[in-house]
């Protein structure tokens, strides 16, 4: 039934006067950049407001971190039935941050971190960044749905491997995995004593009837040996205001962690403490809101480009990242043709660890979903 709604999500936002990453990177001004995790609407007027009070203020001295805000957040996952101590939770300017401190305190010098793949690449640059090793497991896409291969990560288990870099829900597959397939990867890393990272930054952007669960929720083993990350900044669109927390509820951990994070981690900004309370508290609405125009634009992307030869599509179960396979095109650059042919400004797969796909984020007003479906029937119908 048609609905209607508060908020717009429909207009288009000139972003390039604003040094826009996403809308500066193609040379070609006919590109329609649908590449990095940002989306192009505009935040919820409940954060712009508090925003605009705090600039009236007219101080932007160093703050402390808001006991209300961290109450804020357990009292958010505690609806997702995690009780989580306040003392857990470690807030960091952003999720990639927590990333490479996993590295750091997680790993010895020599140590390797497991990850899946393909992965959002700032997993494999952080073993890197912090001098530890990696391998790889490579997850397999079962009817477009991307799983982790537990056969494998079984054989790839080593007394080298200390962690297990997870991903729930997964960038860029958009799998939100279940309680069993977290069981099976918790069951594997205690038997060899491994340590998980788990990023479920996009943890509030379900898309299907399935619920999001915490790793740390999952079980002793999992609470007692994880660093979970999470954070406003992906749902509410504030990846410019930078903030995350890690919940970590074994105390040595969160103590190294702590350790690990002096004289190197900037304050959080002033203002990205500001609109991440507003976000988690006075910003629902807008959140239900957008959750029902992602799944349009899905429903939109996923139909169109269902209905190009070669090309396919079947999640995301959550995020606005759409991970396309592209195998059946013959093309050996799928992400060049979409972007050079179509001028649709995918990111190309290598980025993530795999050259025939693509990921194509559709956090945008429909209309430019809409366009990009028809220049890539278009370039695709074409294509000899
Ligand atoms: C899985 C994942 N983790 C972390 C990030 C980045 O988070 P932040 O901007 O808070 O560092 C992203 C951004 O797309 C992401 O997809």
């Amino acid at each position: 039934m048609f609905r209607i709604m508060k908020y717009n999500f429909d207009t288009f936002l000139d972003r390039k006067k604003f040094s826009s990453e996403k809308w500066l990177k193609f040379k070609d001004p006919e590109v329609i950049p649908m590449w990095i995790a940002d989306m192009d609407f505009s935040a919820p007027p409940e954060i712009l407001e508090p925003l605009r009070k705090r600039i009236d203020q007219a101080t932007f001295g160093y703050s402390t971190v808001p006991e209300s805000l961290t109450h804020t957040l357990v009292e958010r996952i505690d609806k997702n039935g995690w009780k989580i101590d306040p003392d857990w939770v470690t807030w960091m300017p952003g999720a990639v941050v927590g990333l490479n401190l996993s590295c750091k305190t997680f790993l010895q010098p020599g140590d390797m971190a497991m990850t899946p793949s393909p992965i959002y690449q700032p997993f494999t640059s952080a073993p890197e960044n912090m001098e530890r090793g990696m391998v790889t497991t490579v997850m397999k896409d079962v009817n477009g749905r991307l799983e982790l291969d537990f056969d494998e990560i079984e054989n790839l288990m080593s007394d080298d491997v200390r962690m297990f870099f997870f991903c729930n829900p997964h960038n860029p597959g958009g799998t939100v995995f279940s309680k069993e397939e977290i069981l099976k990867l918790i069951e594997i890393c205690e038997q060899h004593k491994v340590l998980i990272c788990s990023d479920e930054i996009h943890c509030d952007v379900i898309l299907d009837a399935k619920s999001h669960l915490h790793l740390g929720n999952v079980n002793d083993y999992a609470k007692d040996n994880s660093i979970t990350l999470l954070g406003p900044c992906k749902t509410f669109n504030l990846a410019g205001l930078p903030i995350a927390a890690s919940i970590i509820p074994n105390p040595d951990i969160r103590e190294d962690f702590r350790r690990n994070m002096k004289g190197i981690v900037s304050h959080i900004s002033t203002m990205a403490f500001v609109a991440a309370e507003a976000a988690y508290n006075d910003a629902g609405p807008w959140h239900k809101e957008l959750l029902e125009y992602l799944r349009v634009n899905k429903r939109i992307l996923s139909e169109g480009i269902n209905s190009i030869d070669g090309l396919c599509l079947a999640g995301p179960e959550a995020g606005y990242l759409a991970w396309i396979d592209c195998r059946e095109t013959g093309l050996i650059s799928p992400g060049d043709f979409m972007i050079e042919q179509a001028k649709v400004g995918v990111h190309k797969g290598e980025w993530f660890g795999n050259k025939d796909y693509v990921r194509l984020n559709f956090g945008c007003p429909k209309s430019l979903v809409e366009e990009s479906v028809s220049r890539l029937q278009k370039a695709f119908s074409q294509k000899n």
